[in-house]
């Protein structure tokens, strides 16, 4: 068996950085063989994904030291959990030396790599800011709204059959390269990511050329472009699929900003003529912000109704379930 098969949860946790205290160490059967420690490392620092793209490096050495505690009473220890540990601790002098030797803010550590593992062998990769607000945005990393509604969207295929989609406030772009990616099959249209951030479309275009080989293939490739919701009217949509279904995750968080939202939602309407609907996923931070904005939309004469809950349980993605994420479809 795959190494990455026999600890198929905590490979794949590893490799999304989900958070360590939270890890499905329970699967572990301990006391473990030596052989054993060889594989689980084999699946998660020492695997191939995470040598070519690695995941951040305060994260591996916080896996590693969870590990090493769990194993304290063994007898023997495996070279490779050292190895993994040692090849930390080096990587971390030469950043320190480069952030030394440089006095820009993106030192080679302030972005890592993601991978979300779809099923056996099938991935998609982001690099992703290390911090949740960076560059002047907080889009250079993928939010727990993104994740909520990428599973929802896996299972709720039949509302992407043949439908162009737009998304607004995309970020590093997972969706987007989910609803594209060959091994799902998902019989999508266009897909257009969009964010006001010129370094999250930076990133977005990047995070498409990791994850899909030939970029001028329009249709099999997500497109992605500039949009600022205040500058909707001067976007080129003639350049683009007017959008069937439109997403957005984690939006709702800054009132200054709703105004403009709104504006972008009615004129995107207003192009489709109505024949579109909208999925929007916030993250349960405040209760009366997204109440404000709910309203807002029912001003705007939208109909919003709320999605069914995701089911925890199917879910492709490691979501840390502490805080709720809602899910509106929005029409008008
Ligand atoms: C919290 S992040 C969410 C990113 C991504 N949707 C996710 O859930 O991972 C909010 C995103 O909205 C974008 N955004 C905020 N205000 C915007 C505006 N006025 N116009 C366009 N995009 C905006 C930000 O640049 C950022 O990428």
């Amino acid at each position: 068996m795959d190494d990455s098969n026999k600890f198929a949860k905590l490979h794949q946790q590893f490799l999304c950085c989900y958070p360590i205290n939270k890890m499905a160490w329970s699967t572990l059967k301990l006391p473990m063989e030596l052989e054993e420690q060889r594989a689980l490392i084999a699946a998660t620092c020492g695997h191939e994904l995470n040598q070519f793209f690695p995941v951040r490096r305060s994260y591996q050495e916080a896996f590693v030291k969870r590990l090493l505690q769990l194993l304290k009473d063994h007898e023997d220890l495996h070279d490779d959990i050292f190895d993994s540990m040692c090849g930390q601790l080096a990587k971390a002098s030469l950043d320190d030396a480069a952030s030394d030797a440089t006095s820009s803010s993106t030192t080679t550590s302030s972005y890592a790599y993601k991978h979300y593992v779809l099923q056996p062998g099938q991935h998609i990769t982001l690099r992703e800011s290390n911090s949740f607000v960076s560059e002047g945005t907080t889009g250079l990393c993928t939010w727990e709204a993104a994740l909520a509604l990428a599973d929802y969207l896996l299972q709720h295929a039949s509302l992407l059959a043949g439908k162009h989609v737009l998304e607004l406030g995309a970020g590093a772009g997972l969706l987007g390269i989910l609803l594209k990616h060959r091994s799902l099959q998902l019989q999508v249209g266009q897909v257009l990511l969009t964010d006001g951030s010129a370094p999250c479309v930076q990133l977005m275009r990047h995070n498409i050329a990791l994850n899909f080989k030939d970029l001028d293939d329009v249709v099999a490739t997500p497109q992605c472009a500039e949009l600022r919701w205040n500058r909707v009217a001067q976007f080129e949509w003639s350049k683009y699929a007017i959008p069937d279904l439109l997403l957005a995750a984690d939006v709702v968080y800054d009132e200054t900003q709703f105004e403009w939202l709104l504006q972008a939602l009615d004129y995107i309407f207003d192009l489709a003529q109505n024949r579109c609907q909208m999925l929007l996923a916030s993250t349960v931070r405040n209760v009366d912000t997204l109440h404000k904005f709910m309203v807002k939309l029912e001003e705007h004469h939208y109909q919003v109704t709320p999605c069914a809950n995701v089911s925890a349980c199917a879910s492709h993605f490691c979501r840390d379930h502490t805080a709720a994420v809602q899910i509106v479809c929005i029409k008008r």
